[in-house]
């Protein structure tokens, strides 16, 4: 018997999280029998999607419960092993975040892909990238963009949170297409890095006028917008769409902890005469795309073409301020917490 800490939901956030929404609980852990490894978690991630599981309502992932240990992705290593196929060290990606140490028969995820997987060993790469740039925020920008968003070399690209785990990606992917790459973020550190990666405008949307930020770095209009955040961003966008651009849905994180229903884009009628494609999506409609990208971004990584950035925060105690950071902008590139 050993034991673990976890975090559980106590209650459900009204508006912006805050901490007494979360414990974090001290557990018993039996010892693994025959089939049965235990791992411990070494890093763990806090994804904004996870504010939408703390509603109660119907979504594409059920709600968390009250009183239960928060699911997430992580990075673990096998600590004790009975089971063939798994040794002491190997490091594996699951869906059992939010908790130091679990005992789990890993045959169990044999029908669920994505759940639990032995991670690959990359040189030089640190296996917290497999939460951020080579992960589900990656594979999130490499899909949407390039499925959805289809840049081509000369068009202009703008990416809302730019300087975010999905954004950072898709301003470089972008970049890497040929494209004029505009892109948002909430400081000017952020825009100073956003611009170190090779983005053309950074433009930090928390000073002065986005419409007229935007349009002056977007003279000939935008072809391709990423949204990640909603809102005014996404207002800016249509405005300054030329026709028949596509936008790619990711997320829109200005709403995420609205406390009532706001408005669509007041100036949604330019859809109609623009002809624009506007295209919501899950990363997992992707999931057939994943060897190809773990390929090909591989292969940019290794090249240094693209770059990741992460904010690291330690320890599970750490894990609830980590996650609410993400609605105040406390991350450069990926938030994760060390554990
Ligand atoms: N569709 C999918 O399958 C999928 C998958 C992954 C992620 N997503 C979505 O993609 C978006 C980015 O996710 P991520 O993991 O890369 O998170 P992230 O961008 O690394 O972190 C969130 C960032 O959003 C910005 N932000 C927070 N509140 C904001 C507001 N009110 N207005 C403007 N910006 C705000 C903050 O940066 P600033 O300092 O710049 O404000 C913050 O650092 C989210 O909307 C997420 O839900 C969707």
């Amino acid at each position: 018997m050993t034991t673990s800490r976890e975090v559980r939901l106590m209650s459900r956030p009204e508006g912006m999280p805050v901490a007494d929404n979360f414990e974090v609980a001290t557990v018993d852990l039996s010892a693994p029998t025959a089939g049965q490894i235990r791992v411990r978690n070494r890093f763990m991630s806090v994804d904004p999607y996870m504010r939408g599981r703390m509603y109660d309502r119907p979504s594409y992932v059920p709600p968390f419960q009250i009183g239960q240990p928060l699911q997430g992705h992580a990075i673990g290593e096998i600590v004790e092993s009975h089971a063939d196929g798994y040794a002491v060290g190997d490091m594996v990606t699951s869906m059992l975040g939010w908790r130091e140490e679990f005992v789990v028969d890993p045959t169990v995820f044999a029908a669920m892909p994505g759940m639990f997987d032995k991670l690959p060993t990359l040189a030089g790469i640190s296996p917290s990238a497999f939460l951020g740039v080579l992960g589900m925020p990656g594979m999130t920008a490499y899909a949407g963009l390039l499925q959805i968003g289809a840049p081509k070399p000369g068009e202009t690209v703008f990416v809302s949170g730019g300087a975010g785990a999905v954004g950072s990606v898709v301003a470089q992917i972008a970049k890497l297409k040929g494209c004029t790459v505009i892109a948002t973020a909430g400081s000017a550190e952020k825009c100073d890095w956003l611009r170190s990666l090779g983005v053309d405008h950074a433009i930090n949307y928390k000073t002065g006028n986005l419409l007229d930020a935007v349009r002056s770095a977007a003279p000939k209009g935008i072809d391709v917008y990423f949204d990640n955040v909603g809102g005014e961003h996404l207002e800016v966008a249509i405005e300054l769409a030329n026709p028949f651009a596509r936008f790619a849905e990711c997320g829109m994180i200005a709403q995420y902890n609205a406390t009532e229903v706001v408005p669509g884009p007041r100036n949604m009628i330019l859809v109609v005469g623009k002809r624009l494609k506007i295209q919501g999506f899950i990363v997992s409609d992707f999931a057939s795309l994943r060897d190809q990208f773990m390929t090909e971004m591989g292969g940019w990584i290794a090249e240094g073409r693209i770059k990741s950035e992460e904010t690291v925060m330690e320890g599970i105690d750490q894990a609830p301020a980590a996650f609410m950071g993400l609605f105040t902008g406390g991350n450069t590139g990926k938030m994760v917490v060390k554990l």
